[in-house]
């Protein structure tokens, strides 16, 4: 009992300390607390491929719950069934590969432009100037120049909303009470929503046959009879929005810090060959998804009865896995705690590719992020051009994870700038 509670404490402190103490102190599987408010945590390889090969036992909506403010009611990720696949089947398309590559173009052009700005003896916080340049591309490649020329008023937005949903379960429910920062988020999504509205009146009115980007097939979806209703299709551009650039963020937060903590790394990431076929930078990207991921945790809501390993597991719990716990075990992972590209090299001698339950930082099954090739080629190119442009010198040393719903460093990192070219 007295183990539960100090586990509880933990988890509610430092998520990512306390699931891998969850997991020290009781293995693959563990409960939590009491109905109505039961968590079963399974833990590792073998429980992921249990959660993404059972998506039946498992509902979404109730799992995600927090995340309706944000992405609305009509989100993928808290979309079940028939819904989920008809929204899913819309939305999937212009994610595929050969759409991701077009859209690099503009994620080098708007790197390019922040990297313009910057001078040499100016202090950056990283992760704050990525996540800029990330947000305007993601609105720019999805949903095109109109939108993303609002983007700084979209940002400042977006953030008030994520905030809310950024903090522990309980704090939550204490603000949808009614503090000033809920209410602030609410009429934040509201403005966000009446700008996409605006958006889509714009585009109704002024068809372009040559348009192809996210916001054109949600539309032509809707004109067809079978498709989106304008509150879905929203939702899907808000939900795209925040997904596409609080994780891509955190992420890139850590590459740098990885990067530049280690001049090796840095030297070869740099001059290392890139082009098809497998790169050090493409090892850097993994490294940063497998020792970093943003998604912590993943979540499922128990719909049905199930045993894992001896455990009884009820219909209405709340379960979760986690690709930190699983990243960093050792019997998976040679010196987990190292950051090492070239792990991912598959010439090394010994290499093995590991499984979609090894390696999970997109999560698994039939919500598996729709963003993950996007976020894979985004996170590359930004570095390619960091690496290719700018001279930085870290400011940050061993900076602590932060964020509930997207692991990122604390305070940046902060790096000054030493030489732009
Ligand atoms: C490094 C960056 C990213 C990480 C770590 C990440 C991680 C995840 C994870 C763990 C899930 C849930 C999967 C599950 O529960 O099984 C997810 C879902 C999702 N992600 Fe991402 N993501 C990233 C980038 C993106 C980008 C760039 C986009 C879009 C532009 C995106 C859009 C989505 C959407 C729409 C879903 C819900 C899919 C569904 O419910 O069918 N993500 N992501």
């Amino acid at each position: 009992m007295i183990d539960h509670l100090r586990s509880a404490v933990e988890l509610s402190r430092r998520p990512h300390r306390g699931l891998e103490k969850l997991h020290e102190r009781f293995g693959s599987v563990c409960t939590l607390g009491v109905w109505p408010l039961r968590y079963v945590f399974l833990l590792g390889p073998e429980a992921n491929r249990f959660v993404f090969a059972n998506s039946r036992l498992f509902r979404w909506r109730e799992a995600f719950e927090v995340l309706v403010p944000v992405g609305g009611e009509t989100a993928l990720i808290v979309s079940d069934g028939a819904d989920h696949e008809r929204r899913r089947r819309l939305v999937a398309p212009a994610f595929a590969r050969q759409h991701v590559d077009g859209y690099m173009q503009m994620v080098r052009a708007t790197a390019d432009a922040a990297i313009d700005s910057w001078r040499p003896g100016q202090v950056l916080d990283l992760y704050g100037e990525l996540r800029r340049v990330i947000r305007r591309s993601t609105i720019e490649v999805l949903f095109g120049s109109r939108l993303a020329a609002d983007e700084p008023d979209l940002g400042r937005a977006l953030q008030l909303v994520l905030a809310v949903i950024d903090q522990p379960p309980v704090r939550q429910q204490v603000q949808r009470l009614g503090l000033p920062s809920w209410r602030r988020a609410l009429a934040a999504r509201a403005a966000v929503e009446r700008r996409v509205r605006a958006e889509i009146d714009h585009r109704r009115r002024n068809p372009d046959p040559d348009a192809a980007d996210v916001l054109t097939l949600l539309l032509g979806s809707h004109d067809d009879g079978s498709g989106l209703t304008d509150v879905e299709i929203v939702d899907q551009v808000i939900s795209l929005i925040a997904a596409g650039y609080d994780t891509t963020s955190a992420a890139m937060g850590w590459a740098m810090y990885a990067v530049l903590a280690d001049p090796e790394v840095a030297e070869r990431a740099s001059t290392g060959p890139s082009g098809p076929g497998w790169t050090y930078l493409d090892g850097v990207v993994s490294e940063t998804l497998r020792l970093y991921p943003p998604a912590v945790v993943g979540a499922r809501h128990v719909v049905e009865e199930f045993g894992f390993a001896g455990t009884r597991v009820p219909a209405g719990s709340l379960l979760l896995y986690s690709p930190f716990v699983t990243h960093r075990l050792p019997e998976l992972w040679a010196q987990p705690l190292r950051f090492d590209p070239q792990r991912w090299d598959p010439g090394r001698p010994g290499y093995r590719r590991p499984g979609p339950h090894e390696f999970l930082p997109f999560g698994g099954g039939p919500h598996r992020c729709i963003g993950a090739a996007f976020a894979t080629a985004e996170m590359t190119v930004l570095l390619e051009r960091l690496l290719a442009r700018t001279s930085l010198q870290l400011q940050s040393h061993d900076p602590q994870p932060v964020g509930l719903a997207a692991m990122r460093p604390r305070h940046g990192p902060l790096a000054r700038v030493l030489d732009v070219t």
